[in-house]
């Protein structure tokens, strides 16, 4: 038997159409051996083969009742990561194509984190006043980093019940990677936005003064995702006129006079069950990735419902798409020839810590 890995090439130049039936065909082979988990900004292409589908939280939430021995994630890196944390060690988490990350998780960085704690240390006892708080869509490193400091994990499902959490432990928050989820969660709890100052880890004391900091509640990091930057009051204006009865659905990680605009704000799943639960033949304005909302927009047709994206400009999560049919296929037949490829890992002492901040969000949440 060939010991080798299957190399990518092989399925490099091979058309979509090729790779489903391909893809179909090593499903029935793994059976029960695997399990598909799939992100809802996932292309319709793969989207498809995932047995289970949902937002960052219902995705982590299903990892603990997982049987296979295989967890494929379509998704980006920093949910494979939760993925390996949170599963037993015999399971091995695949993501197919490793360059698959998030452009806002990559905005933090440890040593970047690390130089922030020194810095506001010099004006704060950091461990005494400060919870961190990072956001899922981080390395796991980043999560280890709040567990070794009393901090913890959110996601956009359930960010204000930590941030409620994280007041009961100390009276300041560090919140990152995502500028906009920390602001429109804490102004949600009547934070004012002039104690939520955005603290840039490129700048000495993060361009903020003593007194500034002194005050904050919640420290902002310099961060956000470049997908959802590009929804703009203006595309809410233009709707409107055109349907005064219109509704406005957006992701918290949208820019904060979008989300202060918008009828709700909420996660992918929320924003789906929403649509879903809507009345027929209502009107949706959607601030989140394309592939969800396109998806959206042709499921709800047949009930009158008009879902239209945001913007005018075509922001697709590109991360996200590399997850391809050719990367699937890929990938499963690899297991099937018994050498996995792309096996998402993370380090032990740093899996420990990181497992003890998404343990103490599930229990939150
Ligand atoms: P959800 O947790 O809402 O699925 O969001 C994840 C994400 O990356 C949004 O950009
Ligand atoms: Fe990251 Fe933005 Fe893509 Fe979500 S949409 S995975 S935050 S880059």
């Amino acid at each position: 038997m060939n010991t080798a890995t299957i190399k990518f090439e092989a399925f490099e130049s091979l058309q979509n159409d090729d790779c489903q039936e391909r893809i179909i065909k090593a499903k029935k082979l793994l059976g029960k051996k695997i399990v598909i988990l799939g992100h809802h900004y996932q292309n319709e292409t793969v989207y498809r083969h995932a047995d289970l589908t949902g937002d960052s939280l219902k995705l982590a939430k299903y990892v603990s009742e997982l049987e296979a021995q295989y967890i494929v994630f379509l998704g980006v890196h920093f949910m494979a990561e939760v993925a390996n944390i949170l599963s037993r060690p015999d399971q091995i988490t695949v993501l197919p194509d490793l360059a698959a990350g998030c452009s806002m998780a990559d905005m933090a960085n440890l040593a970047k984190v690390e130089r922030t704690y020194r810095e506001l240390s010099k004006v704060i006892n950091f461990d005494e006043t400060i919870t961190p708080i990072t956001y899922i869509n981080s390395a796991a490193d980043l999560k280890a980093f709040c567990g070794e400091h009393g901090g913890v994990v959110c996601t956009s499902t359930n960010a204000p019940n930590i941030l409620d959490w994280a007041f009961k432990q100390r009276s300041k928050v560090l919140f990152f990677p995502d500028q906009n989820l920390g602001r429109w969660t804490g102004y949600k709890m009547g934070i004012p936005l002039e104690e939520m100052p955005v603290w840039d880890p490129d700048l000495p004391l993060g361009g903020l003064d003593e007194s500034t900091i002194k005050k904050a509640k919640v420290l902002l990091w310099k961060g956000h995702c470049a997908v959802h930057q590009m929804f703009r009051l203006q595309h809410i204006n233009l709707f409107k006129e055109k349907y005064p009865d219109g509704l406005i659905i957006s992701h918290p990680e949208a820019p904060f006079e979008v989300c202060q605009n918008s009828d709700y704000v909420g996660s992918t799943e929320f924003i789906l069950n929403t649509i879903k639960a809507a009345k027929p033949n209502t009107k949706w304005l959607v601030g989140t990735e394309l592939n969800l909302v396109n998806r959206l927009a042709n499921e709800m047709k047949s009930e009158g419902k008009l879902v239209q994206f945001m913007s005018h400009v075509v922001c697709e999560c590109s991360t996200m798409a590399r997850i391809d049919p050719q990367h699937l296929a890929w990938t499963l037949e690899n297991i099937i020839h018994g050498k996995p490829v792309n096996i998402i890992k993370v380090p032990d002492r740093e899996a420990k810590l990181a497992k003890l901040t998404l343990d103490r969000m599930l229990e939150i949440s």
